[in-house]
Order: structure tokens, then C-alpha cells, then sequence
């Protein structure tokens, strides 16, 4: 069980490196799309497959009426094309107008996400590119700060290009500040690689005074059907690497579970 959240300085592929990991995962996982801006994968993976009057948007609604809990479920879609239950998505918000009507309910998603993670799911969390609020603060009033904040990990994704890189900078402080402040510690934070460019990891880790958690390979075929469409042929990277990225990953979460967390009472 881990609940992974994934944002962006600047797009970087958080949504295709949400749904590698998703698609991925060891356990039954649960992809929430919270990216602010709206959410793609409805639209582009599952290529319109579902009712529009399931996601994200009606859940601040069900907030307001006391019925979140109930209904939380009910907007889940099947993201494998068996329906096995074990590949869940949460779809996003319909219009990015909507995202300040989800000011409130954001808190009690955090605390439905760790009920999943009860269950043995794993939580993917689509945050998008962040929104700050200050030079050490996310918004609250327009980004998923608390999913962010609740997380156990909380990877910054970052293509190995300067320009990637030095968009990051910026994201990095407001991470790292806001995760010491109000979140599990600043060592949530961590690197997500996308393997397109020429510098490496301890060079990206270097500039950015922040960990690699893990690295995706560079796979432009199956970021494209991530992207477009689930009928269309992939190839294997992009998928062998978030395979690989998630022991990575449930390693550092392990550790920083048992650090974090107190220790049972004895006796
Ligand atoms: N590992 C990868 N290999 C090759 N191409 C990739 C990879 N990851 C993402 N891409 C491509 O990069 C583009 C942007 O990816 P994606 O939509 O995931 O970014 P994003 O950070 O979610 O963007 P936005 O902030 O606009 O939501 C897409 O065309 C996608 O196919
Ligand atoms: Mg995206």
C-alpha cells in the first residue's frame, strides 16, 4: 500500500507517468485524477468510454449533501479493458472552473484515499503542475494541497533536459517547504525521471538538491497510446520501468512509514 501523488513545475508527463504506475502497480490501484486544469484520461486512454456524470466534479456536491462516503465508489471507472476492479480511476474535473468548488472537499478526500490504502490498494494521485500560493505554500483554494500534504511520497516529475530541469527549481522550494510544514516531512519529496534527455540522474539530483526516487524510460509509444488510446499497439518500456519504479518507491515508503509512524505500544 502506498499513496503516491505525481505534479508537475511545468507538464512533464505526470499523466502518463500516473498512469505507467497505475497500470503497473503490484496491488489493485486507484488513479485519482486531481489535477486542477482538468483531467485527459477519460477523453484519451479510455477514449470517451464512461458516463460523463461520474468524476471528480460531482463529488464536492456529494460533499456539501453529507454524502461523500457513500458515493466516493460510485465514481470510479474501470481503467483495464477486463473490468477486473483491480485498475480504478477516479476521473478528473470536466472544466478547470470547477476547481474552486473543490476547495473543501479536498480534505475529506485525503482521509477516503487512506481508508483505500487500508484496503491494499495503492493511491496514484494525478496533482498536475502545481498552482503556489507563496514562495513556500501551495494554494488551498485552487490545488489539492491536502492529497499532497497526505501522501507518503510525493515525486516532482522532471525530464532530463535543462529546460525541464531548471522549470523544476521553482517547484522544488514551495514542495519542499510546504511538505516540511504541513505534510509528512520534506523528505516525501522526490524525483520522478523521465528519461528523454542526456543528463543524469545524479546530475538532475545535484542541480535540484532533491532525491531520484525513480526513473521512467523514455518510450514514445506507449506514452502515446497512455495518451490516446488504450486500442492502439504499445511497446514495453515505458511500463517495464514504472514496473521496476514501484519497488523503488514502496522501498522509501516502507522506510518512511516505520520512521514517521509511532511505534507501537508495548506490552
Ligand atoms: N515516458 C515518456 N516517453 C515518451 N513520451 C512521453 C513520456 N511521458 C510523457 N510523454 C509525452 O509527453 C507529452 C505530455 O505528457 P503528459 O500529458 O503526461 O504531461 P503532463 O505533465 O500531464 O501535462 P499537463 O500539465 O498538460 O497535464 C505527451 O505527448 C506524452 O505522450
Ligand atoms: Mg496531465
Amino acid at each position: 500500500m502506498a499513496v503516491i501523488a505525481l505534479a508537475s513545475g511545468k507538464s512533464s508527463g505526470v499523466t502518463c507517468s500516473a498512469l505507467a504506475l497505475a497500470l503497473s502497480s503490484p496491488r489493485p490501484s486507484l488513479l485519482i485524477e486531481a489535477d486542477p486544469a482538468g483531467g485527459t484520461i477519460r477523453a484519451g486512454y479510455l477514449q470517451g468510454e464512461g458516463s460523463a456524470q461520474v468524476g471528480l466534479h460531482r463529488l464536492a456536491a456529494a460533499d456539501r449533501q453529507g454524502t461523500l462516503d457513500r458515493e466516493f465508489r460510485h465514481h470510479w471507472v474501470a481503467l483495464d479493458q477486463e473490468h477486473s476492479g483491480k485498475r480504478m480511476l477516479l476521473p478528473g474535473l470536466t472544466d478547470p472552473a470547477q476547481a474552486p468548488s473543490m476547495a473543501r472537499t479536498w480534505d475529506a478526500l485525503a482521509e477516503l484515499i487512506a481508508v483505500m490504502d487500508g484496503y491494499g490498494y495503492d493511491v496514484i494521485i494525478d496533482a498536475g503542475r502545481i498552482v503556489p500560493q507563496s514562495e513556500t505554500r501551495l494554494s488551498t483554494s485552487v490545488y489539492p494541497a491536502p492529497l499532497l500534504r497526505a501522501a507518503d511520497v510525493v515525486l516532482l516529475v522532471v525530464r532530463s533536459t535543462q529546460a525541464s530541469v531548471l522549470s523544476a527549481a521553482p517547484a522544488v522550494r514551495v514542495l519542499r517547504e510546504e511538505l516540511a510544514q504541513n505534510g509528512t516531512g520534506a523528505d516525501a519529496l522526490g524525483l520522478l525521471i523521465v528519461e528523454e534527455g542526456s543528463l543524469t540522474s545524479s546530475h538532475i539530483q545535484q542541480g535540484l538538491q532533491v532525491p531520484a526516487y525513480a526513473a521512467l524510460e523514455w518510450d514514445p509509444d506507449t506514452a502515446d497510446v497512455l495518451t490516446h488510446g488504450q486500442f492502439k499497439k504499445s511497446g514495453r518500456g515505458l511500463l517495464r520501468s514504472a514496473r521496476s519504479a514501484h519497488d523503488r518507491i514502496n522501498e522509501i515508503v516502507t522506510r518512511r512509514r516505520i520512521l514517521t509512524r509511532p511505534a507501537p505500544v508495548q506490552g
